[in-house]
């Protein structure tokens, strides 16, 4: 089996880039590791802190957070980092290249129960003479992004990325650390009768959204003649993963459960990369009504609607919308 250098090379990645993408991987292994031990390495539970969107932080949120933050600052091959867990963007190398946006720990629900967590990034280049210390680097539709992916800690700990050549998929070899091409250019199928959304939400949600999922429920007696299954793992990073492996609809909707936060999922480190991964394996990722990669960001913690995975089933849901 491949390992990660030499094919991120053939895709064209510069050797920059790898190494910075070697670096977050860095962290993910050590991150991989912690969560494998479970109680074992102290980390389940929660801090008594907030993040700036008013989130509980739980410890693992906070500890890989920390890892993936001083690697990056230390190795200087980052302008600029923006977190999940971080109130503003940290300014690192004046001289450097690149910008990263990461979720460090996505599905933190999941961390006490031993289910599906994971790490999302997604990386872009600072605009020419900018200041490190400028948010506003930030600022740049997911269009612009060299490389996506996440690492998702599971049974196995594997690597979705992207540096714009297709998404490949790769596995952790634990027994010596690298990570091994063991799907190589994930193709999502057109078609799918499968949904990821939490029905809780439902009677909140807009009235497309409402109507497309009546529809889906109502199975071979209804309008679509055929009937859906769902699943719900409520990490973005799991849902994702299972979408790009065999196909399915993923959405966290727009919703009026709490009128200041009509969203979910923020657009830099979460809707964005999965985007640039769903895209590159031949699926949709929209809002609803626009592209989420053509949307041009006003701030590092924005949020936005989500609809993403197989071709047919987002085109039809995004009929609803029309
Ligand atoms: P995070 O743990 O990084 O804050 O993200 C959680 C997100 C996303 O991963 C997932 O799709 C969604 O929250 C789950 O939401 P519910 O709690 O509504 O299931
Ligand atoms: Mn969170
Ligand atoms: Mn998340
Ligand atoms: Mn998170």
């Amino acid at each position: 089996m491949r390992r990660l250098p030499p094919v991120l090379l053939e895709d064209g990645c510069s050797r920059e880039l790898l190494s910075l993408i070697r670096t977050i991987l860095a962290a993910c292994k050590e991150i991989s590791f912690r969560v494998g031990q479970g109680a074992l390495s102290g980390v389940l539970g929660s801090t008594l802190d907030e993040n700036i969107q008013g989130e509980t932080q739980k410890k693992l949120d906070v500890l890989s957070n920390q890892l993936l933050k001083d690697i990056l600052l230390e190795t200087g091959y980052v302008k600029a980092i923006a977190s999940e867990e971080e109130d503003y963007t940290v300014a690192g190398n004046p001289d450097a290249k690149f910008i990263v946006a990461f979720d460090p720990l996505d599905g933190s629900s999941n961390i006490d129960i031993n289910s599906l967590v994971g790490t999302i990034f997604s990386i872009m280049e600072a605009p020419e003479g900018s200041d490190a210390n400028d948010p506003s680097i930030f600022m740049q539709p997911g269009d612009k992004q060299v490389a996506a992916g996440y690492v998702l800690y599971g049974p196995s700990t594997m690597l979705a990325l992207t540096v714009g050549k297709g998404t490949r998929i790769f596995t952790l070899d634990k027994t010596h650390g690298s990570f091994l091409l063991t799907h190589d250019f994930a193709q999502i199928p057109a078609k799918t009768n499968e949904f990821a959304l939490n029905m809780s939400n439902q009677r909140h949600w807009q009235p497309a959204m409402q109507n497309y999922v009546a529809d889906l429920l109502a199975g071979e007696d209804g309008p679509r003649k055929e009937n859906f299954n769902m699943r719900w793992i409520a990490a973005m990073v799991g849902d994702v993963h299972r979408v790009l492996t065999r196909g399915g609809f993923f959405s966290y909707p727009a919703d009026t459960k709490d009128p200041k936060k009509p969203y979910k999922l923020r657009l830099l480190y979460e809707a964005n990369p999965m985007a640039m991964l769903i895209e590159q394996a031949g699926g949709i990722a929209s809002t609803g009504t626009e592209r989420i990669m053509s949307i041009q960001p006003d701030a590092i913690h924005q949020r936005v609607a989500v609809i993403l995975g197989s071709k047919d089933e987002v085109e039809t849901c995004l009929s609803y919308h029309n």
